[in-house]
């Protein structure tokens, strides 16, 4: 949540802010603001309510300079206004700082520090601007010194860019729980909350430590540990494409990553198939075997991969799993077995949901693995080991790519383990060759988007609320499918369990009520067109996705069979254009829904 991304040394600073602030605006988009100056001090801050869009129509031309911080911001304390947007201002409005994260002490810090301060928004970050610059002007202490202990007073997450106004040559900015990169250029230099937002400049970033205080100016950066001591770091090379970041001839990114999943797929099978085997480090196998109960802790989308992993997991590796909430584990721990592995699976790599348990279970010395697109994110760093997803950047909010490639890496997982402790199912399932089948299936649901489209608009046109069913691994795709479709159509979706609706929640099915119903499962497929008869004759609308081998006359949509494991990749092709296309039915923007931010970094 949050974005943010700063530049010194450039002669385009503004240009350099909004290509990075557009890049990161899948962080956030309630409002926007960039800072700029040149050396001589000639000097601007633009602030916009909503998109990156509405910031740049209020940039003049003559808004440019050396050295600029922006931001795009997902409100946590104060609505989306102009006041609460940042870069805030110190009191005399000579610092500017911009911040992603939550300052838990702010009303302490005001009481105790800045009595007598005058405050333009509600935001914890301006109170924090303030802090900085009282220790400035009235201790008297360097910019540096001030920000220094002003981090040592502030609690809670946050990635700071800040700039003085009296000297516009240098970047301070620090980190604790929030993500914040350098980029490193020639004769120029940035930060940012990820490498996408400076790609186009560098692919030459340096990591950030929690506590660290780095000091970037045109030809230099400097990283300071927490008691001031000078630290040495190497430069990496992020691996992302220009192109990888962008929308292409496509009118969605959304629907762009939902093309790429059989890419995906096979992009899996290279990255962890070689040589007839399978790719798992030595150490993760062990991991998994050595464990007595494996707890898969994730949260929204990557939750519910958790649940479509489950099954094969258990069956192929013998070991039980169970799924965490990572917001609800904090507080309801579940009574732990003796030796429990920690599968922490993210897209992003950075929810701080996930990652405060992560500190809790590192604290209690339990290993974890963590299985991510962003390998060298927060998540990555911090676990003991690391299974990346290789589904390339997903920007739309909802996420897409990142669920199935979710699932196929799991299964990776569960296959390399399955086959090392002689496991009968595992050594009998051909797993490349049914991932293969999972790719074909995926590319023919794809070819049928029109058909799909259509039937959308037949079933969901006007709806206000509407529910998925299944049962087995067709449950837990309802649970993800409904996820979609209310994220970015607003239309109310509930994901329940085939069976289960008939207990309560049947009340709420009346007179064209749409029901999706997902039936990939010949074995119980009967229960589930049960079920279906049930709701149909109390007036729903039933919509159903099936798949080829359980198919029935007057069936709405077919898709291609796959191994009973992995139905999950299959049947959630659909959905996800069903959600797609109820959407721009709707009108709505499909990438970035109200309310939402695709990296969540505050618990
Ligand atoms: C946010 C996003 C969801 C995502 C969830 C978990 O809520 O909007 O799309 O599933 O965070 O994110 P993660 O990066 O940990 O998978």
């Amino acid at each position: 949540m949050c974005g943010i991304v700063g530049v010194v040394g450039s002669k385009n600073a503004t240009d350099i802010l909004i290509q990075g602030l557009q890049k990161l605006e899948y962080r956030g988009y309630d409002s926007a603001g960039i800072f700029v100056s040149d050396e001589r001090k000639n000097q601007s801050i633009i602030k916009a309510v909503g998109r990156i869009s509405s910031l740049q129509e209020k940039i003049g031309i003559e808004v440019n300079g050396s050295i600029g911080i922006g931001h795009t911001r997902w409100a946590t304390h104060g609505k989306p206004t102009e006041n609460n947007a940042h870069p805030h201002a110190s009191e005399s409005n000579r610092i500017l700082l911009v911040h992603n994260g939550v300052v838990e002490n702010y009303k302490e810090i005001k009481t105790e520090y800045l009595n007598g301060h005058h405050f333009i928004g509600e935001t914890d970050t301006e109170v924090c601007a303030h802090l900085i610059g009282k220790f400035i002007e009235v201790d008297h202490l360097t910019p540096k010194d001030a920000f220094v202990k002003a981090l040592g007073i502030i609690e809670g997450s946050y990635a700071f860019a800040m700039v003085d106004r009296e000297d516009p040559t240098v970047i301070y900015v620090a980190k604790n729980k929030s993500p914040l990169l350098v980029g490193l250029g020639e004769g120029y230099n940035m930060v940012g909350s990820d490498a996408m937002a400076m790609i186009r400049e560098t692919k030459q970033f340096l990591e950030i430590h929690d506590k660290e205080v780095v000091i970037v100016k045109k030809d230099s950066v400097e990283i300071l540990d927490e008691a001031g001591i000078q630290q040495e770091r190497d430069a990496f090379t992020a691996e992302l494409d220009l192109s990888d970041i962008g929308k292409g001839t496509y009118p969605y990114y959304m629907l762009k990553e939902i093309d790429e999943q059989p890419a995906v797929m096979r992009r899996i099978m290279q990255n962890y198939f070689k040589d007839g085997k399978y790719l798992v480090a030595d150490e993760i196998k062990k991991a998994v075997i050595e464990a007595d109960r494996i707890y898969i802790v994730a949260a929204g989308t990557s939750y519910h991969a958790g649940y479509a992993s489950k099954t094969f997991f258990e069956e192929l590796t013998d070991t039980p799993v169970e799924l965490c909430i990572a917001s609800e584990f904090g507080y309801n721990l579940p009574l732990l077995s003796k030796k429990p592995l920690f599968i922490y699976i993210s897209q992003s790599g950075e929810t701080a949901d996930s990652r405060q348990v992560l500190v809790k279970t590192k604290e209690l010395g339990y290993p974890a693995l963590t299985v991510t697109n962003v390998p060298g994110s927060t998540l990555s760093r911090e676990a003991d080991f690391t299974m990346a997803l290789h589904a390339g950047p997903e920007i739309a909010v909802a996420s897409t790519k990142a669920y199935t490639a979710q699932i196929a890496v799991m299964s990776i997982l569960a296959k390399a383990v399955g086959e090392e402790i002689g496991n009968e199912k595992a050594k009998s399932f051909n797993l490349i060759q049914e991932l293969s089948l999972v790719a074909t299936s995926m590319v023919a649901t794809l070819a049928e988007k029109e058909w799909i489209e259509s039937k959308v608009a037949e079933y969901l046109k006007d709806t206000r609320n509407a529910f998925y069913i299944g049962r087995g691994q067709d449950y837990f795709v309802s649970m993800e499918a409904a996820l979609k479709l209310k994220e970015i159509s607003y239309i109310q979706c509930e994901g329940f369990a085939a069976g289960e609706l008939k207990h309560g929640t049947i009340a709420l099915i009346e007179e064209g009520t749409p029901v999706l119903a997902i039936i990939s499962n010949k074995s119980i497929a009967s229960h589930t067109r049960g079920n279906i008869m049930e709701v149909s004759s109390r007036g729903a609308n039933v919509l159903k996705v099936v798949s080829a081998d359980c198919q029935e006359e007057g069936d709405d949509i077919l898709v291609g069979n796959v191994h009973s494991y992995l139905t999950s990749l299959a049947m959630v092709i659909p959905t996800q254009l069903i959600a797609y296309y109820a959407t721009l039915q709707r009108g709505l923007d499909v990438d970035k829904p109200r309310n939402l931010a695709k990296s969540v970094t505050v618990e």
